[in-house]
């Protein structure tokens, strides 16, 4: 075993060897180095802990995991936590827990669910995986928010949930949002994969409805290389949800303790409808679900960085200044993003709005980034219900999109994470200031 220990310590300190080199060797080119959107901001410390679970070779969800989901429920002050393998996953298994059997209160196939159409698919998907009927209401222009004053008016007595994202991290307006969501007794799902750490009225993003979710992609606040949780505050929920996610099974003992009779010591102790008396809990189903968990490594990573999240918070913070600040100088021409009184967010991107008569378009300007090596993004899908994929999906739209077909044709986005550093922000408010020279 001394051996074992002593061959791991040389492993690692290779690791670390193998960052520190690697590390040395970067540098950024003006207009030769690619400017990224976003991407991962690690040190040796990751590499270290994924190396040695690797190591460990558990493999599969487990101790990991758990610290995981203890620290990131603790960092939020929320009750449970699960971890999943995306954010994606983590809305798929949200929105069908509130559809299943097992909760009080479930949704149910041609329930009505409001969102908006100014979506990234998987937020939208899971509603119309599970028959439920989307009701698209339109954003504001310039938060890119769920417009709350809306909302109202796509309420009907089949109405069951507002789902919704705060929209690159900008914060939604939650209080509007949970007295309406009290008033009609709604479910409120926030999607809180480009959110993290913000905050609204003194408290973070996702702890305020009954779900929140989060992506640890690799362009995300903080990563896993791929990955996602789901916070709720309700046991009942947290059930549901670890069931969806675990393949439906009704046994929400902890795994990996290898116990014979379970965690619980009653495996074989149980009647389920019309199975056999004492069959076994584990091989008991009472939701459809999936398997949607990630492996114990990417937890190992995860761990390490949260522990860097309110770093790269403040970093986030100060990158979106920069470049608003730059865009300010050009209001005539662009649309700045808005923040809410009680908002404070942690900006996933910088979203911008070219105006209509800012004598040229979105396509010229990002053009012009792209081909002076700065990454633009689109904001996400735009109107999905222009994308190919969505055309026959049976929903209703309330009022006009507005705002949602002009985030289409003239809104982009561009990084502020953590990764940049101040050269390549100088760079880029170089490159923007002589667009409007040229
Ligand atoms: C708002 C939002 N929701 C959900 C997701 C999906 O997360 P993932 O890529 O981890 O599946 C994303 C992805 O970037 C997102 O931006």
């Amino acid at each position: 075993m001394s051996h074992e220990i002593t061959l791991r310590q040389e492993i690692l300190e290779r690791v670390k060897a193998i960052y520190s080199l690697r590390k040395s060797e970067e540098e950024f080119i003006p207009g030769k180095t690619k400017v990224n959107y976003a991407g991962r901001v690690f040190d040796e410390k990751e590499m270290v802990a994924v190396v040695d679970s690797a190591l460990d070779f558990w493999l599969t969800l487990g101790a990991e995991g758990r610290e995981f989901c203890e620290e990131f429920k603790k960092y939020l002050g929320m009750k449970h936590c699960l971890v999943t393998n995306s954010g994606s996953s983590a809305n798929l298994a949200a929105i069908s827990a509130l559809c299943s059997p097992i909760i009080r209160n479930p949704m149910k196939e041609g329930d009505e669910v409001i969102t908006t159409a100014m979506t990234f698919p998987t937020t939208l998907n899971p509603i119309i995986q599970n028959g439920l009927i989307p009701v698209f209401i339109d954003i504001e222009e310039d938060t890119y928010n769920i417009d709350a004053s809306k909302i109202e008016a796509g309420i009907t007595d089949k109405t069951r949930a507002i789902v919704f994202a705060h929209t690159l991290g900008n914060p939604a307006e939650m209080d509007k949002i949970m007295e309406i969501a009290k008033k009609y007794n709604l479910y409120v799902v926030e999607d809180t994969c480009d959110a993290l750490d913000s905050i609204y009225d003194g408290k973070k993003c996702g702890t305020f409805g009954d779900f929140s979710t989060y992506s640890f992609y690799a362009a995300h606040h903080m990563t896993m290389g791929e990955g996602g949780a789901i916070c709720t505050n309700s046991l009942e929920l947290y059930r549901a949800a670890l069931s969806i996610r675990d393949w439906g099974r009704a046994c929400y003992c902890q795994t990996g303790e290898r116990k014979p009779m379970g965690a619980c010591g009653h495996r074989f102790d149980f009647k389920f409808g019309d199975l056999p008396e004492g069959y076994d809990h584990k091989y008991v189903y009472n939701n459809i679900g999936y398997n949607l968990k990630p492996l114990d490594i990417q937890c190992a990573m995860g761990i390490e960085q949260l522990k860097k999240l309110p770093e790269f918070t403040e970093t986030r913070k100060k990158n979106f200044k920069v470049l608003y600040d730059c865009f300010k100088k050009y209001e005539n021409k662009f649309i700045l993003p808005r923040v809410l009184p009680k908002a404070e967010p942690s900006w996933f991107a910088i979203p911008i709005t070219v105006k209509e008569d800012a004598g040229f378009t979105k396509r010229d300007f990002v053009t012009y980034l792209e081909s002076k090596l700065i990454e633009t993004r689109m904001l996400f899908a735009g109107n999905i219900l222009k994308q190919p994929g969505y055309k026959d999906i049976n929903c209703r739209v309330v009022g006009d999109l507005k705002n949602t077909d002009q985030v289409m044709n003239r809104t982009f986005f561009l990084g502020v994470y953590p990764g940049l550093t101040e050269e390549k922000l100088e760079y880029m408010t170089k490159c923007i200031d002589e667009f409007f020279k040229e």
